[in-house]
């Protein structure tokens, strides 16, 4: 189910000029939105959205809480698209059907692409509600070989073998911590190592433990496939979780984790959240 279905350069253009044709938009930067965190593509002004199911070439989203649509709008002035729900390797896709979105954006001019997702925390020092600016990650998946560059490489969209050091763009984390600052947020606001893991299981009490031996600050099942392939073709990066849970790490702990109280958390944040995106965006140098 994960072996490369052949996706050529072609089938990402057709997306794309099909995209092209049916908006006036000439997005600069990408969203993309995780679990519950879908309102933020609700406040694009001048929208045009179009369902995953009626792009050619998409593919379906079937996670509760994703609405699985592309919203083309202006975020204070900048001309953004947002993915309201995404693609997950644990839904049977194949990761080039994951990060399929993330090329055609290249492809629509799109320069940023901004990555949110809901993770549990392995740090102490975390809170349910923080928001975590993301520095770094531990791909998973990707060390043992599920990695959607695997193939034949495209130049077109990039080197055979892309670095992945600074893939987390150092001035828009530092503009996020600035903005922070200015808007009274700081005490909920860490930066932090994100760990991808395949899912959909949640981790066991010893693979918690492993994972907070490894250094990892926060864990979730998305976001590392669609940032190498950005990083891939020359796009800048900037990722936010919203910690929805502290993840079990101690055998006494009687309290498990779960979707719905991942989304509940996710609601109660995602207008903060909107907020810093927002205020990130409009003080992009960009347009
Ligand atoms: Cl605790 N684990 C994983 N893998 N993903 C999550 C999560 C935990 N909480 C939200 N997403």
């Amino acid at each position: 189910m994960h072996s490369k279905d052949q996706i050529c350069y072609e089938d990402y253009q057709q997306t794309a000029d099909w995209l092209l044709s049916q908006t006036q938009h000439r997005p600069k930067v990408a969203i993309i939105c995780g679990s519950g965190l879908g309102l933020l593509a609700d406040a694009l002004k001048c929208q045009d959205s179009f369902k995953y199911a009626d792009i050619p070439g998409f593919p379906q989203s079937t996670v509760q809480g994703h609405a699985g649509r592309l919203v083309f709008g202006e975020l204070k002035g900048k001309t953004c698209v947002c993915m309201q729900g995404r693609f997950h390797m644990y839904e049977g896709h194949s990761l080039c059907k994951v990060t399929f979105p993330i090329r055609v954006f290249k492809l629509l001019g799109v320069e940023t692409v901004i990555v949110t997702n809901a993770a549990g925390s392995l740090n102490d020092t975390y809170h349910c509600g923080d928001i975590m600016v993301i520095k770094d990650h531990i791909n998973f998946p990707g060390l043992a070989g599920l990695n959607p560059l695997n193939g034949p490489n495209e130049e077109k969209f990039g080197p055979r073998f892309p670095a992945m050091s600074g893939i987390y763009d150092k001035h828009l984390r530092r503009l996020a911590f600035d903005i922070c600052k200015s808007m009274g947020y700081a005490q909920f606001v860490q930066e932090g190592v994100y760990c991808m893991v395949g899912g959909p299981n949640f981790e066991s009490i010893a693979e918690a433990r492993l994972l907070h031996k490894l250094g990892v600050d926060a864990v979730g099942m998305s976001t590392a496939p669609e940032v190498l392939v950005a990083g891939h073709c020359g796009m800048r990066v900037f990722g936010l979780s919203l910690i929805t849970n502290k993840v079990v790490k101690c055998y006494d702990d009687t309290e498990a984790v779960n979707h719905e109280s991942v989304l509940e958390v996710g609601k109660m944040r995602s207008e903060t959240l909107q907020t810093l995106v927002t205020e990130l965006v409009g003080r992009m140098d960009i347009n």
